[in-house]
C-alpha cells in the first residue's frame, strides 16, 4: 500500500469518526419543544415501571391498568401534539417523519391491545422507549433546525409545561 493511499484512508477514517462525533452531540433542546422531552422522561418511566413489574411478578392485568390511563392521558395527547404540530415542520414526504408515523401507529395497536397483554406489554416496553430515542436524538433535532419562529411558538403555545400527575391507584412498581 503506498504512503500517500494510507495516508488518505487515515484522514478518511478520522474524518468518519468526528462526522459521528458530530451527529451524537446532544444539541440544547428548544424551549418550546422541552416540554415534549419532558413528557418522554415520563414516558420511559412507563416503560421502566413495565419492567420493574415484570420483574416483580405482578399480575399483568395490574400493569395493563396503569398503562391503560398513562396511554389516555399521556401518550395520546402527546401524539397528537406531534403530528399536528411538529411533523409538519419537515411535511410527511420526510423519511424520519413517516418513520415516526409509522412507529405511533404501531404503538397505538400495541397499547389497545387485550389479547396477548404479557406480549404486547413487552413490546411496549421495547418499542416506545426505541421511539423515544429516535425522536430525541434525530427527529426533534432536525424539526428545531428547520422550524421557523412562527412555528415554534404555536408549538409552546400548544403544549405548555404542565405539572405531571401520577396515578396513585396501584403503584405496583414500588
Ligand atoms: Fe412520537
Ligand atoms: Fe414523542
Amino acid at each position: 500500500m503506498s504512503a500517500v493511499f494510507c495516508l488518505r484512508l487515515k484522514y478518511k477514517v478520522q474524518n468518519k469518526k468526528l462526522k459521528s462525533m458530530e451527529k451524537s452531540k446532544p444539541i440544547k433542546r428548544s424551549k418550546s419543544i422541552q416540554p415534549l422531552s419532558r413528557d418522554h422522561h415520563h414516558s420511559l418511566l412507563l416503560c421502566w415501571k413495565i419492567r420493574k413489574g415484570f420483574l416483580k411478578g405482578v399480575a399483568p392485568e395490574r400493569i395493563k391498568k396503569y398503562t391503560d390511563w398513562f396511554f389516555e392521558d399521556h401518550v395520546l395527547p402527546h401524539f397528537e401534539i406531534e403530528e399536528r404540530y411538529l411533523y409538519p415542520v419537515l411535511g410527511e414526504e420526510n423519511e424520519l417523519v413517516q418513520k415516526a408515523l409509522a412507529e405511533h401507529r404501531r404503538l397505538k395497536r400495541l397499547f389497545k391491545d387485550k389479547e396477548d397483554l404479557v406480549k404486547s406489554l413487552g413490546s411496549i416496553e421495547k418499542e416506545l422507549e426505541l421511539h423515544i430515542r429516535f425522536e430525541e436524538r434525530e427527529l426533534f433535532n432536525e424539526i428545531q433546525k428547520e422550524a421557523t419562529e412562527e412555528e415554534l411558538a404555536v408549538i409552546a403555545e400548544k403544549h405548555k409545561d404542565e405539572k405531571f400527575q401520577e396515578n396513585t391507584e396501584d403503584e405496583f412498581w414500588k
